[in-house]
């Protein structure tokens, strides 16, 4: 079964066939919101909404935990996260999708990890690849033949929000090397790595990020709602030739 976290535009899996809903308690607090299973194509897969089914909980007090865990008690097997994301570098700009293969964590005081003391043996995960390769080339085929154009790679930057950024903080990530910015990719990627499940991530650019190209003297709200409401239906055409890739 493959876990899908939608992020923001993506609060609804409009493609999947809802077969059931679970409230699940967790050891760690409550999920964003109820799992929802179903089938993607032939594909069995359990959806859940990361800032909640109202749009309601900011990027910083997500329970990331929880989230990762109740996917896993639910039997994913590989979870595939929808985020948007501002474009750092002048050819990702509004509407490009990307897969990234790299991470700098900038997120500070969020519960980012499952060894945290206790009677739990102390558990340094390897994260050189963040990203699970196997799940990224899945999404680059499903991609492929659902005729999406999609960007191979590309470092991304966890800040941790809500607010935006400012123009010095985005030149500092760009100098960095990260290519595009978002507020939700850590510490979802490494709880998913602590408990063995293949992560990648499907990235929509919402925005230039700030400072850079049409964001040069601001952000404007409206855009990257536009934005996301156009992009996301090519996710959901990405995500319905999953199967089988
Ligand atoms: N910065 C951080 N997170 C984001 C942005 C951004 O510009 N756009 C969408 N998510």
């Amino acid at each position: 079964m493959i876990a899908i976290i939608g992020g923001s535009g993506l609060s609804q899996l409009s493609n999947l066939d809802i077969s059931r809903r679970e409230v699940m308690r967790t050891p760690y607090g409550e999920p964003s919101g109820a799992l929802q299973f179903g089938h993607l194509c032939d594909q069995q897969t359990v959806f859940i909404a990361r800032h909640g089914y109202g749009h309601t909980i900011p990027p910083h007090a997500v329970n990331y935990r929880a989230n990762i865990w109740a996917l896993k008690h639910a039997g994913a097997e590989a979870i595939v996260s929808v985020a948007s994301v501002g474009g750092i570098a002048p050819d990702l700009g509004p509407g490009v999708i990307l897969v990234p293969d790299q991470i700098i964590d900038y997120t500070w005081g969020r519960n980012a990890t499952f060894f945290d003391g206790g009677d739990t043996p102390v558990v340094h995960v390897d994260f050189t690849e963040p990203y699970d390769s196997r799940l990224r080339q899945r999404i680059l085929s499903a991609a492929a033949r659902a005729g999406e154009g999609v960007v191979d790679g590309g470092t991304y930057a966890a800040t941790q929000g809500p607010r935006l950024e400012s123009t010095a903080e985005v030149n500092r990530l760009d100098r960095d090397g990260a290519h595009v910015v978002g507020m939700t990719g850590m510490p979802e990627a490494v709880l998913a790595r602590e408990l063995g499940i293949p992560y990648a991530a499907i990235l929509v650019v919402s925005n230039h990020a700030a400072g850079r190209g049409s964001s040069e003297h601001g952000i404007q709200m409206e855009e990257i709602e536009a934005t996301l409401k156009l992009a996301m239906g090519r996710v959901h055409n990405l995500l319905q030739h999953f199967c089988g890739a």
